[in-house]
């Protein structure tokens, strides 16, 4: 490791990898269990590998079914332990862990069924003790974990074990943190039917392992990756235990990585470069740390945050406040669609052409007017030709009972009608519905009849920030039509569909979200699509004069020194954004967020989260506002 290198990572306790994106830091862990499996193969020997479910592995396994299939690593001689199990799931529940690891992994591989092991979760609940002590023991007869895979929940738990767990722990019964029920919820179409328990193995079983990997993607997972890598170890964050361990690394992406001290006040562990994006992030950094405004900060502030270089550099102090003032106030414009016949040399958007075509990406029926319905209505007062396209239907977040009111409605319509083949129809919904059970899959009527609900909430919603039906587009995507929550693989007609939307608008200016989130969530593979669509645009006039704006995706927002456009709502247009929010009936009780937002309803954590941003520069001394909107330029390349 170089030196400076090293310097960078001094506050970290854990040995850290930070990839450019999840795919490299699963290649390169499969790689090293391929090597594990080759060389014991060669010694008639077993390897024993701990595997975890979730999202985040699947791309591991993803990459080891391709060696095995393209490669021929064969798994014969292969023994794994999965970590955990919901309890009272059966294996053929489909959201059991052994029935995701069969489909995930099991089910492609040559691996001996019997050597593949997940705790029962259907044991009784008085032989769960002793169940748990012969997962323990057929562990160790095994020869112990060679290579223990983990991913990390956003409490910090490793495996089940939730705040609370000592690094003693072993496996057994445990109960599930509320965020942790809350995360699950999509999968399980409901925070209610997610299970209350779940045997896990323990912190300690999972430190017993001679080498363990965790990997981690998104910026979700950025707040407990630094907790965890850079705190003390603590029974409150689990994964802090790991700190002991003397063969442990964390595999991380750029988005996961982003609160390591190396990276987001680098500044502090060593000498930086500072160029305008750092100085921009240092300086803001220090306003909000010394509770002062920008034109406020003294040589004092500077020298003793670790930023006398950057005062020694390009100081005095005050000239650096300015100039961080201009910067920050040229992000502000009430005209995101650029500002017509202005002088447009400090604005964020150009002037022309004018008006713009706005191609506005929604991942969800929701997303737009969540994330920027304020900008939304601006850009089409102002003229801007808007559309709307929405990338999937959303139909998997619709909860059952919504359905059932919708079908009760088609079939009373129908009746008192006299409509016999509506009514018919109706009556097969139904029948849909009642067979499916709590947790099966909807079939393609049930879909549809979902999807047919979010559209119409689309539209009443997108009624209220001024746009007519016209100006909507529902792509229903492919990857998401024939897919499922962490099931979901882009194809070429993917990709198609979206290269035919933007010849289609030819659009001056596109909202997007979904970078840096979870590779395998919608938004993220929303934005993949979009990404491999442009790339096949680039021969087109259109895209030579078209910019990308990335918003940052709901129940959150960019950080101060992100912003490069900053778009001002009145308290008028903050209601009115609410409004919008509210016509999605059937996403009511959902609530994309942090923790400290749980109590907050949907429409009420976007006026906190717009109303924030406007407190942020109102306390680095720009104007005060209502609540602001704000994005992120992508560079094209
Ligand atoms: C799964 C497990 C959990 C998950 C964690 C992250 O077997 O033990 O600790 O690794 O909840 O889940 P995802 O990957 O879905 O973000």
């Amino acid at each position: 490791m170089k030196k400076e290198a090293f310097e960078f990572c001094q506050k970290e306790r854990i040995g850290t990898t930070v990839y450019a994106g999840a795919k490299a830091a699963c290649q390169d862990v499969a790689k090293e269990i391929a090597d594990l499996i080759r060389t014991r193969a060669n010694e008639n020997r077993e390897v024993v590998l701990g595997l975890a479910t979730g999202s985040t592995p699947v791309g591991l396994y993803r990459e080891l079914i391709r060696m095995h299939t393209e490669e021929g690593l064969s798994f014969a001689n292969v023994v794994t332990f999965n970590l955990d199990e919901y309890f009272g799931l059966g294996g053929d529940h489909p959201e059991s862990y052994r029935k995701f690891m069969n489909e995930q992994l099991f089910s492609h591989i040559d691996i001996d069924p019997t050597k593949a092991h997940v705790p029962d979760g259907t044991i009784s609940r008085d032989d769960v003790f002793e169940s748990c002590q012969n997962y323990e023991q057929a562990i160790q007869e095994a020869g112990g974990i060679d290579i223990q895979i983990l991913g990390i929940g956003r409490t910090g738990h490793i495996g089940f074990n939730e705040p609370g767990s000592g690094p003693e722990s072993l496996t057994r019964l445990v109960t599930l943190d509320g965020l942790t029920r809350r995360d699950a919820a999509r999968d399980f179409l409901g925070e209610g039917n997610v299970p209350r328990h779940a045997i896990t193995m323990g912190v300690g079983t999972i430190l017993s392992a001679r080498k363990v990997y965790l990997l981690a993607w998104g910026e979700g997972k950025a707040s407990i990756i630094a907790k965890t890598v850079e705190g003390e170890p603590t029974d409150n964050i689990p994964a802090t235990f790991l700190q002991s361990h003397k063969a442990c690394t964390f595999c991380v992406d750029q988005a996961a990585a982003s609160q390591l001290t190396r990276i987001s006040h680098p500044w502090l562990v060593g000498p930086v470069e500072w160029t305008t994006e750092t100085t921009r992030k240092a300086i803001l950094w220090l306003a909000r740390k010394t509770g002062k405004s920008l034109l406020k900060l003294v040589e004092e502030d500077y020298n003793e945050n670790g930023m006398a270089d950057l005062l020694l550099e390009q100081g005095p102090a005050y000239g650096l406040n300015i100039r961080l003032f201009n910067l920050t106030q040229h992000t502000i414009t009430g005209w995101p669609g650029g500002k017509p016949n202005a002088d447009d040399t400090s604005r964020p958007e150009r002037a022309e052409p004018t008006p713009k075509r706005s191609l506005i990406l929604s991942p969800e029926p929701l997303d737009d007017v969540y994330c920027l319905g304020g900008t939304i209505h601006r850009l089409n007062t102002h003229g801007n030709e808007v559309a709307v396209a929405y990338q999937t239907s959303g139909d998997l977040a619709v909860p059952d009972p919504e359905a059932r009111q919708a079908i009760e409605m088609l079939i009373d319509v129908a009746t008192s009608r006299g409509h016999a083949d509506e009514e018919k129809y109706g009556r097969r919904l139904e029948d849909d519905l009642n067979t499916k059970g709590n947790f099966g899959f909807d079939s393609e009527n049930i879909r549809h009849l979902k999807g047919v609900i979010r559209r119409g909430e689309a539209r009443s919603s997108s009624r209220t920030l001024g746009l007519e039906p016209i100006q909507l587009k529902f792509l229903n995507l492919p990857f998401y039509q024939k897919g499922r929550y962490r099931n979901f693989v882009i194809r070429d007609e993917d990709i198609d569909t979206m290269v035919n939307l933007l010849n289609e608008v030819e659009p001056h200016q596109i909202f997007a979200t979904g970078h840096g989130h979870d590779p395998l969530s919608v938004p993220a593979l929303c934005f993949e699509v979009l990404i491999r669509a442009l790339e096949k645009c680039r021969e087109t006039d259109w895209l030579k004069d078209c910019w990308v704006w990335l918003y940052r995706g709901p129940g959150t927002e960019w950080d101060a020194h992100d912003i490069d456009m900053a778009v001002p709502l009145s308290p008028g247009e903050l209601d009115n954004k609410v409004q919008g929010i509210y016509q999605h009936q059937t996403q009511r009780s959902q609530q994309p967020g942090s923790s400290d937002q749980r109590s907050l309803n949907l429409w009420n954590l976007a006026r906190e989260i717009n109303s924030g941003t406007a407190e942020i520069y109102d306390s680095l001394g720009l104007a005060e506002y209502a609540a602001i909107e704000c994005f992120k330029r992508h560079d094209l390349g």
